[in-house]
């Protein structure tokens, strides 16, 4: 039996997570999955303090790994490799995962992998499901990134669309910062909204019918401000919680729409294709029936990673470090961590100023 055993480190952003993770001849074992949230540090902030993130990540990191092994029932001569998150996302936060993981891998004579956090969403769903066949569509959508990509193969990403200005996490947390719903807004304001009246407002559908499946959320948060600057009543704020996250639902399924033909247009029209929808927001269940029932309509098969898998993780970053380990896909020491890192290392950067679309 084919065995590998990897050690994964995650602190991109404001979750301080390690686990072991296992390949039984290709097919994973989560041993251990533990993720410290930052939540209460950050709660009144309204927002992720990036100093104060690392800061937490370096008090808690090392006890965090501990657990993880100890939970694994496992021993770290017992792992084959070390994967930690190197980027996209806060460099001083970035810094500390990838500095122990370096620091263990060295110490330990065992291979070092960079992950690329968005490849850990990516590839989350197959901690679950069975083997999940190349090419897929993938729609990412946390609190950083919301895009559409054609997986062709492992490593093969080519990016049908992104937002061009906030992410689709950001534009919930943003909202529900101004119904005063707290921080980080997201799960808050979908239990919010429940009862709420979908139809009591009218937003924006930003790009609506242009822009191929680029998103934009940035006009739908101005709107919200507009509205919630004047409403007074509990019920009022319901009411504007549940009819953002229509219009979110409404602009995910339109766009997904779009993105679901430029796929078909490369890969065929009357196959049978996996889309996976991954990152944060994938765990809004209205969201998930609403992308569910559209991609089952459109012969497409709609793959979820299960709830505790949705937010960030250490497991994911753990399972791109096996499957690059196998390919032999090993990083040096002196790897850098990247602010920025995108799947598709061809596609345009849409933001900032002269965008034309
Ligand atoms: O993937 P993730 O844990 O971290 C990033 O890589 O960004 O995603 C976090 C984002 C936050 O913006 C959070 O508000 C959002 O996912 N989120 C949700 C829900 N749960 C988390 N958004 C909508 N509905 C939810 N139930
Ligand atoms: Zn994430």
């Amino acid at each position: 039996m084919k065995k590998i055993t990897f050690l994964g480190i995650e602190t991109s952003c404001d979750e301080t997570a390690a686990a072991v993770i296992q390949s039984l001849n290709g097919k994973p074992k989560i041993l251990s999955n533990v993720v410290l949230s930052q939540i209460k540090q950050h709660a009144r902030y309204g927002g992720v303090v990036p100093e104060l993130a690392a800061r937490t990540h370096i008090e808690n990191i090392d006890k965090i790994i501990s657990k993880a092994l100890q939970k694994s029932k496992l021993d770290l001569k017992d792992i084959d490799g070390v994967a930690a998150t190197t980027g996209p996302g806060l460099v001083v936060c970035l810094n500390v995962g990838s500095s122990i993981g370096k620091s263990l891998a060295g110490f330990l004579k065992k291979p070092f992998i960079a992950v690329n956090h968005l490849e850990g969403h990516a590839l989350s769903p197959a901690l679950i499901h069975q083997k999940i066949s190349y090419p897929y569509l993938l729609l990412l959508i946390s609190g950083g990134h919301s895009q559409f990509l054609m997986v062709k193969s492992f490593d093969q990403y080519v990016q049908l669309g992104t937002t061009i200005d906030d992410a689709v996490g950001e534009a919930f947390d943003k909202t529900a910062k101004l119904l005063d719903l707290g921080y980080p807004g997201g799960a808050k304001l979908e239990k919010f909204a429940v009862g709420g009246d979908e139809e009591a407002f009218i937003l924006p559908f930003p790009l609506f019918r242009k822009a191929g499946s680029n998103l934009s959320f940035a006009g739908l948060k101005t709107a919200v401000m507009r509205i919630a600057e004047n409403l007074k009543l509990k019920k009022h704020k319901k009411d504007l919680a549940a009819s953002f996250q229509k219009i979110v639902e409404k602009i995910l399924e339109e766009k997904t729409k779009v993105a679901m033909e430029q796929f078909r247009a490369e890969m065929g029209f009357n196959e049978n294709f996996p889309f996976i929808i991954a990152g944060g927001v994938a765990a809004n269940k209205k969201i998930r029936a609403r992308l569910k029932q559209l991609a089952e309509g459109k012969k497409f098969t709609p793959i979820f990673p299960p709830l505790e898998l949705c937010g960030d993780n250490a497991a994911m970053i753990a399972w791109v470090g096996i499957q690059k380990f196998k390919r032999k896909k090993f990083d040096s020491l002196n790897t850098k961590i990247r602010s920025r890192w995108a799947l598709d290392a061809s596609a345009p950067f849409l933001k900032g100023p002269g965008l034309k679309l």
